[in-house]
């Protein structure tokens, strides 16, 4: 997120300087090597750095000194109890306080918990050396990974959320190019700010739990989720998006998001219980994918079982809280053979998950299976030569966790086919 925040800020025609600790990443950044695969971002950021407006850096003090809005983009993992984890935060204000040379704005990128804005001010007035002013703002970010340029281009809508008129002024000059494609500006506190960030992410995670209890009940009443999901989001005030069945949200943002929202709400002794419900149905819904392979492969054990797409989602490598690493875990505790393939992510996934084979591709993943499951919707997962699939595979099972096949065609080729919430 720093590094699209910061690219695409050069892009607009800003002088940029992206900052980490980690004199890897920077070294490799600066040899023009990306440490994630986001679409579009290789190009720009080697554009932006040829003409000379996006720096990297290990050197925080100089690139403060030099900036007029400093973004704080550092993670907010989860603490053991699900609230978020401000140390990075924190240390960064304080790294940022004693750079102050004169006035700035700084303002919070990372997604954080109502009251953070307040908290980098005290620990900017605590640890600053000079006297010069400065100001803390919240602009949260909604990018989706795998689509993150275009949702900085063109966002739905920027918020900004700050004290003072000044602040305000330089952020919305800094978004002017939005401005002229008429993207709505919300200009409001930086606590609700932040809240807008955790009820979006809390929202758009419910919805799809929601959609996902509706799938199950869809398979247990013989009605069909796609055709529901339609009807639905025909009404406006639904909307069509986000209603689309699968194995659980996964990613670095709804789960954590989700569940400091919980903490957030316990902290101040409200119970969040629609958000607790769709963590709850989350977790139910991915440790029953297993139930599904069952229908097909009623006894596990000695299976080999191919698993197409590892991300959480597609279009990118993150594996962070991928359905994945659930589903592949409980297939290897029932003994299963598992053959995986991802277009991006293997690397990444190689880290995570062991004493699985990694395959070339599709093909060779099916090879021997007994079954294949189709876990992330990468686009060349969607028109798989069903023959040869079918040729290579030991028993003719799919399970499609994300219904990207009409059932009936797939049964066509003579496969059993299960999916989510059309069966
Ligand atoms: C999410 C939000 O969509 C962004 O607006 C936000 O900026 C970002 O978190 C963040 O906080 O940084 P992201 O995690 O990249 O973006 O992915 P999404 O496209 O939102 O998908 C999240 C999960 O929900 C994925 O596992 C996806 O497969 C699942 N999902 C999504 C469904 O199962 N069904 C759907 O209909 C939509």
């Amino acid at each position: 997120m720093g590094l699209v925040t910061g690219a695409c800020f050069a892009e607009f025609g800003n002088n940029v300087t992206c900052v980490d600790k980690d004199e890897k990443k920077i070294g490799k950044l600066n040899e023009g090597h990306l440490p994630i695969y986001e679409p579009g971002l290789d190009s720009l950021v080697s554009k932006n750095v040829r003409e000379g407006r996006l720096h990297f850096t290990t050197k925080l003090k100089e690139a403060v000194e030099k900036a007029l809005v400093v973004f704080v983009a550092v993670g907010t993992p989860p603490s053991s109890d699900g609230s978020a984890d401000l140390s990075q935060i924190s240390q960064v204000a304080q790294e940022i306080a004693k750079a102050m040379n004169d006035y700035k704005v700084i303002v919070t990128k990372s997604t954080v918990p109502v009251g953070a804005a307040a908290f980098i001010k005290n620990i900017i007035e605590e640890n600053k050396e000079s006297s010069c002013n400065f100001s803390v703002a919240a602009n949260p970010e909604f990018l989706r990974e795998g689509a993150a340029i275009s949702d900085f281009m063109r966002p739905d809508r920027v918020v900004i959320g700050c004290k003072d008129e000044e602040s305000a002024a330089i952020l919305k000059d800094l978004y002017r190019p939005l401005y002229l494609i008429e993207t709505p500006f919300v200009i409001t506190s930086p606590e609700s700010a932040e809240m807008i960030k955790y009820a979006s992410n809390a929202y758009l995670a419910t919805k799809v739990s929601f959609i996902n209890e509706i799938a199950n009940l869809c398979d247990l009443l013989g009605a069909d989720v796609h055709d529901v999901a339609k009807g639905m989001g025909m009404d406006e005030r639904i909307g069509s998006k986000f209603l689309h069945p699968g194995p659980g949200f996964g990613g670095s943002c709804f789960p954590k998001d989700a569940k400091a929202l919980v903490a957030l709400g316990r902290s101040v002794g409200y119970e969040v219980k629609i958000v607790e419900a769709a963590l709850d149905v989350n977790e139910m819904q991915k440790s029953s994918i297993i139930e599904r392979v069952r229908m097909l492969l009623p006894s596990l054990a000695g299976k080999t079982i191919a698993i197409l797409g590892l991300s959480f989602k597609p279009e990118t490598d993150d594996m962070r809280e991928s359905p994945a690493i659930a589903i592949i875990e409980q297939l290897k505790l029932n003994e299963v053979i598992i053959r995986a393939y991802d277009p991006v992510a293997m690397e990444v996934a190689k880290s995570l998950i062991t004493d699985i084979s990694y395959c070339e591709d599709e093909y060779e993943a099916a090879r021997g299976s007994d079954a294949l499951l189709i876990v992330t919707e990468w686009n060349q997962f969607r028109s798989l030569d069903l023959k040869r699939v079918k040729k290579e595979m030991r028993m003719a099972n799919i399970v499609d966790l994300r219904n990207v096949y009409e059932p009936d065609a797939v049964k066509s080729y003579g496969f059993n086919y299960i999916c989510i919430g059309r069966n």
